[in-house]
């Protein structure tokens, strides 16, 4: 049986983002992501994932376990709504309910080339200094990211910065399908030889990279041993009010311009993070600030901080204390993800050739 085409044009947009339910959804997760897919909901159609196949590609020590896998699914899920997206409107699900994802990642482990899976940096980092010892699922992860986007053929991807480069594997991926298979892309008459579109990563935005508060140098991350490291979406206000009091700073006063603060990171990043949650930036928060000293600054930033992630954290808290409406929504939203990810499966399994019947 052969699939009907599903689009001959050029691609219409369509913005697809994942989040892995690791655990300790932070700062850096709402400002590099969670709060731009919430922005991009008006001018768009979204697909908004929560990647639990990714989150095993570390040991069961790192994501939890089974309990601890389906708790942060709903935690993550719960930040998505609590930052105002519309489940109604968009799709939001978990990514183990489309088997499509899977599906096509293998296709995609045989598109893409060892040397290219070689030079990802985050695998050089997650694997750490036994490499041997690091899961096949983690050397493979971008082949499946590169899945979760095309399967919806999505043209715009919001990430934080660390993101960058898995974007460009994927663009590759999808020029290389796109060319190894283009007459048969051609003769079935499926689109002009460009099945894949070449998704673009959304990475701009005031706060693409947020920096550890206890150290500058390293971005604030789910993983770091330190809570004081990171600003969680699920601290109450007390929590916030004392990780900014206790975040490193140098002994200078904050400068009055931008230029600055360049040699001193924890001041840049305490600014960025002002600059982002007030929706202002830099400059603007160093023409308020500039000349004082950080304690007066310290206790700005964390009102700012409390104004703005107080509420999500209460919201996420109301949510999850009803994990079967969750799971509706994922349910809901999974079987709308597979209306659109079966069809464009289909055709990609007629284009290699693949037997049906
Ligand atoms: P992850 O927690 O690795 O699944 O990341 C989810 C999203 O948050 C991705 O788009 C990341 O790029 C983004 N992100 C993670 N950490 C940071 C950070 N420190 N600053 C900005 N964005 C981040
Ligand atoms: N790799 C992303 C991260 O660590 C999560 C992710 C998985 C993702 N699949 C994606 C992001 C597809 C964007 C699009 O943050």
């Amino acid at each position: 049986m052969s699939a009907k085409p599903i689009s001959l044009q050029p691609f219409a947009p369509r913005v697809f983002s994942g989040v892995q339910p690791t655990g300790n959804l932070h700062l850096g997760n709402y400002l590099g992501a969670i709060k731009r897919f919430a922005e991009l909901q008006h001018r768009h159609d979204c697909v908004y994932c929560i990647v639990d196949l990714h989150a095993i590609t570390q040991a069961p020590e790192v994501w939890g376990g089974p309990e601890g896998l389906m708790r942060a699914t709903r935690e993550v899920a719960a930040a998505y709504i609590a930052a105002g997206i519309d489940t109604k409107k968009h799709i939001v699900f978990n990514q183990s309910q489309v088997a499509e994802h899977a599906e096509l990642a293998w296709v995609f482990n045989c598109v893409a080339r060892m040397g290219w899976a070689n030079r990802m940096t985050q695998f050089k980092e997650k694997a750490g200094k036994d490499r041997e010892n690091a899961s096949v699922g983690l050397f493979a992860y971008p082949m499946l990211m590169a899945a979760d986007i095309l399967v919806y053929r999505a043209t715009h991807v919001p990430v934080g910065e660390d993101q960058k480069q898995h974007l460009e594997l994927t663009r590759d991926i999808a020029q290389k399908f796109n060319n190894d298979f283009g007459d048969r892309i051609r003769a079935l008459g499926l689109a002009s030889g460009e099945y894949f579109p070449l998704a673009e990563p959304l990475i701009a935005g005031p706060a693409p990279r947020v920096m550890s508060l206890r150290d500058g140098t390293k971005k604030m991350s789910k993983s770091d041993p330190s809570d004081y490291s990171r600003l969680n979406l699920t601290d109450d206000a007390d929590a916030i009010v004392q990780k900014i009091r206790k975040a490193k700073t140098d002994p200078e006063p904050l400068p009055s311009e931008p230029e600055g603060l360049k040699g001193r990171p924890e001041a840049e990043n305490l600014v960025t993070i002002y600059a982002a949650l007030e929706g202002s930036d830099p400059a603007a928060v160093l023409r308020q600030f500039g000349g004082g000293q950080f304690s007066a600054f310290k206790s700005a930033l964390a009102d700012r901080a409390v104004a703005s992630l107080a509420p999500i954290g209460a919201e996420m808290r109301r949510l999850t204390a009803d994990p079967a409406a969750i799971d509706a929504v994922l349910a809901e939203g999974a079987a709308r993800a597979r209306a659109i990810a079966g069809p464009v499966m289909a055709e990609v399994r007629e284009i290699i050739g693949f037997i049906r019947s």
